[in-house]
């Protein structure tokens, strides 16, 4: 079984309540629970939220000594934080950034994620369900590496 930290930024432990026409009426805890039974029994996930960027940096160190891998919804922080950026640049653990909506169709300072070099993919627009599309991604990418 091997591990995969499942982060999510600023704001997302609002989900549920937080302008749903945009993110959908799913809590935060669901999606948790959604992607812990997709990856199920073949992966232990973790999930974490954080607020504060140094929190989620610290979450992303501590990765290296158990998960295999990473999917993360950094909330604004895609937009602006180079510190997070680095955080998976540095720690060389593959990541899936992935957002519930279609970060492209929104407004302009949304549409550049600073995060989006360091990862292997994007996933966004798909409501919660770009976390599962996420995960999948990363399961897929794990075993190819593991039978390359
Ligand atoms: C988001 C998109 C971001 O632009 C925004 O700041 C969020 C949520 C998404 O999941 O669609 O907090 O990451």
């Amino acid at each position: 079984m091997s591990g995969i930290a499942l982060l999510h930024g600023p704001n997302l432990n609002l989900l549920g309540t937080r302008e749903t026409h945009i993110y959908g009426a799913m809590t935060l805890d669901a999606i948790n629970a959604a992607v812990i039974t997709a990856a199920a029994p073949a992966h232990e996930v973790r999930p974490f939220q954080s607020n504060h960027e140094g929190a989620l940096i610290d979450a992303i160190h501590d990765a290296r000594s158990w998960a295999a891998g990473i999917v993360i919804n950094p909330g604004a922080f895609t937009h602006y934080s180079y510190a997070l950026r680095d955080a998976i640049s540095s720690v060389k653990l593959p990541t899936v950034e992935v957002h519930l909506s279609n970060i492209h169709a929104r407004e302009e300072f949304r549409h550049k994620s600073v995060l989006a070099p360091v990862c292997i993919g994007q996933i966004c627009g798909f409501g919660w369900r770009s976390y599962l599309l996420g995960l999948q991604a990363l399961i897929d990418h794990l075993q190819d590496r593991t039978n390359a």
